[in-house]
C-alpha cells in the first residue's frame, strides 16, 4: 500500500527551470538576481514595505527579536502551542519566554492571557498563525500599544491567510515566514523577514551579514553579528512557487474541504475552525478528538501509521519540554493554560501535502473512522 506522508510540496516544470537557471547563471556579478526578485515580490504579496530572504524562519525570528531591542532580563510572551522555533530565538537573545495560552476556537494566542502575562519586563510578544489560522489581531494589536509592547507576527505557516483583509505577515513590527519542505511555498529550507520600517530593515541587514551593513567597506565589520544568507538556488525556488501562490492555496483549501466534506458525519472531532473575516489556508489539516473517546494523541498516531498513513501529533505545550523545565514560570503555565494543556493530548495533524488527492483523503477518513469506531486497542501507547 502506498505511504500518505503528512507533508510534501508541488513542484512544476517552472520550479525546475528557475533552479536550473540560477544554478547556471546566478553566479559573480549575477550572484543576486533571484533574491532580488523574490523578496519584492514577497513583499508586496504580503504588502510590507521590505523582505529579507534567509536560510530559515528561525533566523528571522532571531533577527526580529535583536531589533525588537529584547535582550538580558526582558520577557517575551509567545504562546503556549507552537513549535519550538518560535520561542527559541528568545533565548538566543538573552530574554526569558513567557507561555501564554490559545483560543479554544482558533488555537492561536489568546489575547486575555496576553494581557495577564504582560509584566515591567515584557519587550515583546510573538504571536503566531497556528496551523495557517489567524489570532485576534485587532485585540492583540491593540493590547501591545497600550503596553508598549513589540508585536513580532510568526507568520511560519500562514502565507495566503488574511485577517480582515490583511494579509498574514503584514502585521507588527516584523514578520517571519518559513519555507521548509513541509510548508505551503518551498525552498527546501529557507525564511523570510519583512518589515515596514527603514531603520528595523536596515539593522536586520547589518546583523545578518556579520555586522556589515550593505555597500560598506568589504571585510570590515563593526560589529559581532550573524551569518543569515539564502542560497540563489532556494531563491530561484521560492520565486517560482510564489508565482503559482495562489494555486498553492487554493489546493490547500481544497484539501480541507474534502476532509470537512468527508467528516462531515463524524461527532466527537472539531477541525481547525475560520471565524469571520479570517481566510485559514490550512497548512495543516488538524483533528481534535474528544477525550472521552480515550485516544491520545501518540496512540492514534501509531494505529495510522501502522495502515500506512502519516499525521503528527498537536505542538505539546512549550511549557512541558524538557528544554523548559528549569523556568520557574513553566510549571505555572502548566497549571494555568489549560486550553493548551486541553487541546494537546487528543489532537493531530493529518495528511496535508500539496501531492494529496480526494481519494488519499478518503484513504485517510475511513481510516481514522475505522480505528475511532473500535476504540483504542494498544494500552502501552
Ligand atoms: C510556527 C513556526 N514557527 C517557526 C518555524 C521555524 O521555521 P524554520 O524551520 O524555517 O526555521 C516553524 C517551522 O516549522 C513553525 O511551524
Amino acid at each position: 500500500m502506498q505511504r500518505i506522508p503528512v507533508a510534501g510540496p508541488w513542484i512544476t516544470e517552472k520550479e525546475i527551470q528557475y533552479v536550473t537557471d540560477a544554478v547556471t547563471n546566478a553566479w559573480y556579478g549575477n550572484a543576486n538576481m533571484f533574491h532580488e526578485r523574490f523578496e519584492k515580490a514577497f513583499a508586496a504579496y504580503v504588502g510590507r514595505k521590505y523582505a529579507i530572504a534567509l536560510p530559515s524562519c528561525t533566523s528571522a525570528l532571531h533577527l526580529a527579536l535583536l531589533a525588537s531591542g529584547a535582550g538580558i532580563d526582558d520577557e517575551v510572551i509567545v504562546p503556549d502551542a507552537t513549535w519550538i522555533a518560535t520561542s527559541a530565538p528568545v533565548s538566543y537573545v538573552g530574554a526569558t519566554p513567557v507561555f501564554a495560552d490559545i483560543d479554544s476556537h482558533s488555537w492561536c494566542l489568546d489575547a486575555g492571557s496576553l494581557e495577564a502575562n504582560i509584566t515591567p519586563k515584557t519587550k515583546a510578544v510573538i504571536v503566531v498563525n497556528l496551523y495557517g489560522n489567524m489570532p485576534d489581531m485587532d485585540a492583540i494589536l491593540e493590547i501591545a500599544r497600550r503596553h508598549g509592547i513589540a508585536v513580532i507576527e510568526d507568520a511560519a505557516e500562514s502565507i495566503g491567510s488574511e485577517y480582515k483583509g490583511r494579509k498574514a505577515g503584514s502585521f507588527g513590527l516584523a514578520s517571519a515566514f518559513s519555507f521548509h519542505g513541509s510548508k505551503t511555498l518551498t525552498t527546501g529550507e529557507g525564511g523570510m523577514l519583512l518589515a515596514d520600517d527603514e531603520d528595523v530593515h536596515q539593522r536586520c541587514l547589518f546583523l545578518r551579514d556579520h555586522g556589515r551593513a550593505p555597500g560598506e567597506k568589504q571585510f570590515w565589520n563593526t560589529a559581532v553579528a550573524h551569518k543569515y544568507k539564502m542560497s540563489s538556488m532556494q531563491a530561484a525556488l521560492g520565486l517560482a512557487q510564489l508565482e503559482r501562490i495562489e494555486e498553492l492555496v487554493e489546493r490547500k483549501r481544497q484539501i480541507f474541504s474534502w476532509y470537512q466534506e468527508a467528516l462531515a458525519d463524524t461527532e466527537d472531532i472539531v477541525l481547525n475552525s475560520e471565524a469571520p473575516g479570517v481566510k485559514n489556508t490550512y497548512w495543516m489539516v488538524t483533528a481534535v478528538l474528544d477525550a472521552k473517546m480515550g485516544w491520545t494523541k501518540e496512540r492514534l498516531i501509531a494505529a495510522m501509521a501502522e495502515r500506512a498513513i502519516d499525521c503528527r501529533p498537536f505542538f505539546y505545550p512549550l511549557s512541558s519540554l524538557p528544554a523548559y523545565e528549569h523556568l520557574e514560570q513553566a510549571a505555572v503555565a502548566h497549571s494555568r493554560n489549560t486550553i493548551a494543556y486541553g487541546i494537546s493530548p487528543y489532537a493531530i495533524n493529518l495528511p496535508s501535502g500539496l501531492n494529496l488527492t480526494q481519494a488519499h483523503v478518503e484513504r485517510v477518513v475511513d481510516s481514522l473512522k475505522a480505528l475511532l469506531r473500535n476504540g483504542p486497542y494498544d494500552a502501552k501507547l
